[in-house]
């Protein structure tokens, strides 16, 4: 028998009312199926027991400290009963619901048994902003945050340095001018409220109700409500996903290759007005998870293992897209790190790591003024991610100020209650695909009918909603949806309109930049007229099914320009290196002989075909994707990181034969490839990563010349697989949920090798050009700042208090206006013109519990000539120069000399100078 202190009996007196509530309510649900037919319900009194349980762990779960000083009285004495109760709250919660896997596994840190707080919980409850608690109506005092419906970060825009701002018009590439999109969603929320003023609650609830499983055109859809249209969701965040003439774009890892903002910006234009001339009102990226793990399946889709570099790419993706017309989506809403065990995992992870590194690029996005945000199928520290207060209440809606809504990934949502946890859209909208149940739907409308959830709380979701249709102005004159995703050749629903345009010249352009060029031996690039070429590898050629052959592309045959899974689309045409190759080298001398061998495994036949050619260039890949497609025993995540298809024998036998072996690799990220990189035969090394349709013309761009190599690595190539800080992890059996505690915290990639002092075979940042940079001229000062609105805030700040916990206190302006500015010259020492990618590394105080080394800026200098010097600026914000104060809940300067390098690599420092803070 469970024996319970008196405060605790209190608190379950209180829980018990509001499961014999739950209860009801799945009674009453089944009398009262009013939403859409296609997704009324069915829950069982089993069901909504687990779902109480794993609410409750969203509150007790979050192993966040807080302090009194933090955001609303409310919160903080929420959190101080969470984070003081979390055993006794969980063995509570078990024993009500007979254990569920979510709260049966809590972060061994949460230690403390006492429920000190009891009264203060009733009290603050009761003095929340939501309805009065009452015997019969109860609002469930889950959520620590009251619902205002958004949160302004920037209610006063600063005339002339940081202009109001709207999707259509968003500041220059790489401003850091801050866009104050306030304005824009403060007019888009009022034409929503008025859009829903008259609207029943089945009408609201269904704007928050996918449709179901392939209930419509796209992979996600809304159904229309009154003359509201609905809406259209779609993959990917490489392209439109699942129709025809679409141009099939570079994949975020390439694009975060090139670290050129004018890049990230063109590419999501160019998308985003292909997803609006489909008729696409959400676009289903960017995606934006960290590659903590080398081997994660589909880091390929993201922008590498760095926040900085992430949410850079993030930030210009997401005004592009929006620019384009189309809502972006940024993803996977947080901590879907791999994808063995992706729906049973918890990433358990400590608060700073998750502001400084997960979180980071989901701010920037928010500061793009990001219309939707999709939540993952994982849990976050033994909460669902699609139900849990705490990541998406408290961080997104509240501290980082996100206005727009929040769908559920493709089956990540596993309750009703999740509504009360900050889950805007249920997506597809059915509990399993083609169940016909819903969460939403009828439960939600029970449950707000039988008082369990407020009926503010719909109004805000569908007001988010709808407020996000209007931010992007898709009222005038949106195309309708003109292609069907589910059968791509019926007559009847496809349209089959060409969206292409000239982004081919994007593809190509990014192709070709985001190229890292890692080994050249003598000037063996660019080629030189040779009159030779032999042209190796599977790699270099055509699938023997074409490009589209493979469903989802989860095929590993011919050149490799994207990885698999839904962030995919199908390829409208896709140039090989080969047939590039000897189109580039008749234009170069015509009669020059092309010989190719496309087997990796006959070596023997490559090595001949390579011998006594002036030039060998071998093409190799290495491939991932998504878990629900395995190839070759890769389910998803790689299952090590060795090259495939027998690359490295194939190689070294070319090598063997050709003293001039060129190796190109297409990959997903990064591969072990000590096997053959210091053979001296192998005299260069392109890693050209997943380029797209246009990926053998981007690659002969590089190989002649035509485009000096500016590409720089967006992750660590390391020496052995064991050199990486954090592992996949395998086990798991299913049944239980798999642990993954994130325990290298801020150390993930190059901020391992960093502070253990691990020798990478090449480091982050890392590229060669066809010609050299010298630095010099190093200055810093202190920006003065004009608005003196935020004196009080600033001065604090610099005595090294943390900033104060308030709605949309981390994007605050004063935080990240620009308040130093670094200049230094950069000179072009070589022979021919090329681009330098000058980035900017923090070394924070000792003490202050940051690894030696922190990517805090980057700045592409184009086209230098030879000879020319060209003055480079990096501005740093406050919040660049800050940490996260876990206890104080906010960004503060930790004491000590602040120090920074600017230099070519994450290793190769060339100017060090010290931040006047
Ligand atoms: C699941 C994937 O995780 C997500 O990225 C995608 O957008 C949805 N499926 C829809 O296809």
């Amino acid at each position: 028998m469970v024996v319970l202190s008196p405060r605790l009996s209190a608190l379950c007196a209180l829980l018990l009312t509001v499961c014999a509530n739950a209860q009801s309510a799945s009674t009453v649900t089944a009398l009262s199926s009013s939403a859409p037919a296609s997704v009324s319900s069915a829950v069982s009194a089993s069901s909504t027991a687990s779902e109480l349980s794993s609410t409750v762990s969203s509150v007790s779960a979050s192993s966040f400290a807080t302090s009194e000083t933090s955001v609303a009285s409310i919160t903080s004495s929420l959190s101080s009963v969470a984070s003081e109760s979390f055993s006794t709250l969980s063995s509570f919660s078990s024993a009500v619901s007979g254990s569920t896997a979510a709260s049966s596994s809590l972060p061994a840190s949460a230690s403390s048994t006492d429920i000190a707080s009891l009264s203060t919980l009733s009290s603050a409850a009761s003095a929340s902003t939501g309805p009065p608690l009452e015997s019969t109506q109860i609002t469930l005092p889950i959520s620590s945050y009251g619902f205002t419906s958004f949160p302004v970060p920037s209610a006063s825009p600063i005339p002339g340095v940081f202009p109001s701002t709207a999707p259509k018009s968003p500041p220059p590439p790489g401003s850091s001018l801050i866009p104050d999109f306030g304005p824009a969603w403060a007019r888009a929320h009022s034409r929503a409220r008025q859009q829903i003023s008259g609207w029943s609650l089945e009408q609201k609830v269904s704007v928050a109700t996918g449709v179901g499983w392939m209930g419509g055109r796209c992979v996600g859809n809304i159904a229309p409500v009154a003359d509201w249209p609905g809406l259209c969701l779609e993959d990917s965040p490489l392209g439109v996903r699942f129709t025809d003439f679409v141009t099939a774009f570079p994949a975020g890892i390439t694009t975060a290759s090139t670290w050129r903002r004018d890049l990230f910006r063109a590419r999501g234009l160019a998308m985003g007005r292909e997803f609006k001339g489909k008729g696409v009102h959400v676009a289903l990226g960017p995606m934006m998870n960290m590659g903590r793990i080398a081997q994660g399946g589909r880091n390929w889709e993201g922008f590498g293992a760095d926040p900085f570099l992430t949410g850079e790419a993030a930030y210009e993706t997401v005004l592009g897209l929006q620019n384009g017309g189309v809502q972006a989506c940024a993803k996977h809403y947080i901590n879907n790190e791999q994808e063995h065990f992706r729906t049973q995992e918890s990433s358990n992870v400590d608060d700073r790591t998750e502001h400084e590194i997960y979180l980071h690029p989901f701010m920037r996005s928010v500061q793009a003024g990001v219309a939707s945000v999709m939540c993952s199928y994982n849990l976050v520290n033994d909460t669902y991610a699609c139900q849990n207060d705490r990541t998406l209440n408290q961080l997104l809606k509240d501290e980082i100020g996100f206005q727009g809504y929040v769908m559920s990934d493709w089956g990540a949502h596993h309750s009703t209650l999740a509504a009360v946890a900050g889950l805007d859209m249920s997506m597809p909208g059915d509990i399993t695909f083609s169940s016909h149940t819903s969460w939403y739907g009828a439960n939600l409308t029970a449950y707000v009918e039988n008082g369990t959830i407020a009926e503010s709380r719909v109004d805000d979701m569908a007001e988010r909603i709808i407020a996000a249709y209007y931010l992007l102005e898709q009222d005038q004159n949106y195309p309708e949806v003109s292609f069907n995703a589910f059968d791509m050749t019926d007559p009847a629903t496809n349209a089959h309109v060409d969206v292409q345009a000239d982004h081919y010249k994007v593809v190509r352009e990014i192709g070709s930049a985001g190229a890292v060029l890692l080994k050249n031996v003598a000037g063996a690039l660019p080629l030189k007229t040779p009159r030779s070429i032999a042209v190796i590898g599977n790699d270099s050629g055509p699938s023997t099914r074409g490009p589209n052959g493979y469903s989802d592309r989860g095929g590993d045959d011919g050149t490799l320009a994207m990885g698999w899974g839904s962030g995919t689309t199908q390829f409208p045409y896709l140039v090989t290196p080969l047939e590039a190759i000897q189109a580039r080298a008749q234009q170069d001398a015509p009669g020059t002989q092309v010989s190719w061998w496309l087997s990796n495994w006959d070596t023997a036949g490559a090595a001949a075909t390579a011998f006594q050619q002036d030039v060998a260039l071998v093409f190799v890949n290495a491939d991932s994707g998504e878990d629900y497609i395995t190839v070759d025993g890769n389910e998803g995540d790689r299952k090590n990181l060795t090259l495939w298809i027998n690359a490295d024998p194939l190689i070294e036998a070319v090598a063997s034969a050709n003293p001039n072996t060129v190796v190109v690799v297409h990959s997903v990220g990064p591969a072990i490839i000590e096997p053959w990189i210091e053979n001296p035969n192998v005299t260069a090394v392109i890693w050209a990563s997943l380029p797209g349709q246009e990926s053998g013309n981007a690659i002969v761009d590089v190989l002649w010349g035509d485009v000096n190599p500016s590409g720089r690595l967006p992750y660590t190539i390391a020496k052995s697989p064991a050199d990486y800080g954090a592992q996949l992890i395998t086990g798991g059996t299913g049944d239980e949920i798999l642990r993954i505690d994130y325990t290298e915290g801020l150390n993930i990639d190059y901020r391992h090798f960093d502070s253990n002092n691990i020798e990478p075979r090449f480091e982050f940042g890392f590229g060669l050009s066809y010609t050299t940079f010298s630095y010099s001229g190093l200055h810093v000062s202190t920006i003065p700042q004009a608005d003196r609105t935020s004196a009080a805030l600033e001065a604090a700040w610099a005595s090294g208090k943390a900033a104060p916990a308030a709605a949309g206190g981390s994007t605050a302006l004063w935080l990240h206006r620009p308040a130093f500015k670094v200049t230094f010259q950069v000179r072009n020492t070589g022979h021919v013109a090329g681009t330098e990618i000058a980035q900017l590394y923090v070394h924070f105080p000792a003490g202050a519990g940051e690894p030696p080394s922190v990517l805090r800026g980057f700045e592409d200098v184009q086209d230098v000539r030879p000879g020319e010097s060209r003055t480079v600026s990096i501005t740093l914000s406050r919040y660049d120069l800050s940490v996260w104060d876990a206890e104080a809940q906010g960004w503060k300067k930790p004491a000590g000399k602040f120090e920074f390098s600017v230099g070519t690599s994450s290793r190769d420092f060339r100017l060090k100078g010290t931040i006047p803070v």
